[in-house]
């Protein structure tokens, strides 16, 4: 079993020759609601490759909150931990993608922000219970650090996705319970004075050693990934495909590292994983809608197809 405590977002998502600039109004292409959040994405990740997940969450009482437990349901995810918020709208993700794939993302955190270290205490015995948890920090730190103490404490592998990167310098009570610590570059930048020019593998070692956490893996988009452990480092190529949207690679990469880990599978080769399911969630549109499936990343990972 694999635990997600975090958010559920519904992504509104336009498609745009560039991104704007400041006080730019652009026109841009089609306008695509897509199920999302970094969380959510996550927990459906994980289902999708096969492996029992549950989500703890919250969503807000209304026609989104509704769409998006049924969504990730449908993907096999345990939802009995999603809490419906009375008064509070759901979290909303406002999307821009360019041609190219980058994307720039602002929410609107509604009803992800009532969660309480309470709601997560509540479910201590399925965090306790689990193989993996995963956190990420669209939902507010109180109960990510409470939800990351309970699993360490029962011997869980704490899997922390430190984004958004605008939260900042995290506390050590929560970087003590981490044993694998997932940034981007932007984000792997938020724990050092100073990271420009720093190779990624030096910036993971840098990383591991700031924050006390063993193992720091770095993605870096079309570049592969960085990863710093025990063993020491390793450095991984992205499988090459024609990326046309990177909404949601990061949370794919997540999903496909933790359910190898959860399976046995040495870190190094839980690395392919994550990065097969993150190329192939890179070549289509939407968050949860890119997802793939265990036998998409089965496929690019013996070649059987891109
Ligand atoms: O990681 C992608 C996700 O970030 C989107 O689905 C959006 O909801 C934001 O949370």
């Amino acid at each position: 079993m694999i635990v997600v405590v975090g958010s559920l977002n519904m992504d509104l998502v336009v498609r745009s020759p560039r991104l704007p600039r400041p006080g730019e109004t652009l026109s841009g292409g089609p306008f695509a609601t897509y199920p999302g959040g970094k969380g959510a994405n996550q927990a459906v990740a994980v289902a999708r490759l096969g492996a029992p997940t549950t989500m703890i969450g919250r969503v807000g009482a209304d026609g989104f909150g509704q769409m998006l437990r049924i969504a990730a349901e449908v993907d096999g995810v345990d939802v009995t931990g999603v809490i419906d918020t009375p008064g509070m709208p759901s979290g909303v993700a406002l999307i821009t993608v360019e041609n190219g794939g980058q994307n720039t993302i602002v929410i609107a955190p509604g009803a992800n922000a009532a969660l309480t270290p309470e709601d997560v205490q509540a479910v201590a015995h399925q965090i306790a219970a689990a193989r993996v948890l995963l956190l990420q920090l669209e939902v507010p730190l109180p109960a990510v650090i409470r939800a990351a103490a309970i699993a360490h404490a029962a011997g869980v592998t704490v899997i922390l996705n430190p984004a958004p990167a605008a939260v900042g310098r995290l506390p050590a009570e929560l970087l003590a319970n981490v044993d694998y610590l997932v940034p981007n570059e932007t984000e792997a930048a938020v724990f050092l004075d100073e990271s420009s020019g720093v190779p990624p593998e030096v910036l993971a070692r840098a990383v591991s050693t700031v924050c006390g956490v063993p193992n720091v893996i770095i993605t870096l988009g079309a570049a592969g990934v960085a990863m710093f452990g025990p063993a020491g480092v390793t450095r991984m190529s992205a499988f090459p495909v024609q990326a046309i949207d990177a909404t949601a690679a990061g949370d794919a990469f997540v999903g496909g590292f933790a359910v190898a880990l959860s399976q046995g599978l040495a870190p190094a080769d839980a690395l392919r994983w994550g990065c097969a399911a993150g190329a192939l969630a890179a070549t289509r549109p939407g968050a949860q809608s890119s997802l793939p499936t265990r036998d998409e990343v089965l496929g690019l990972l013996e070649g059987r197809r891109m």
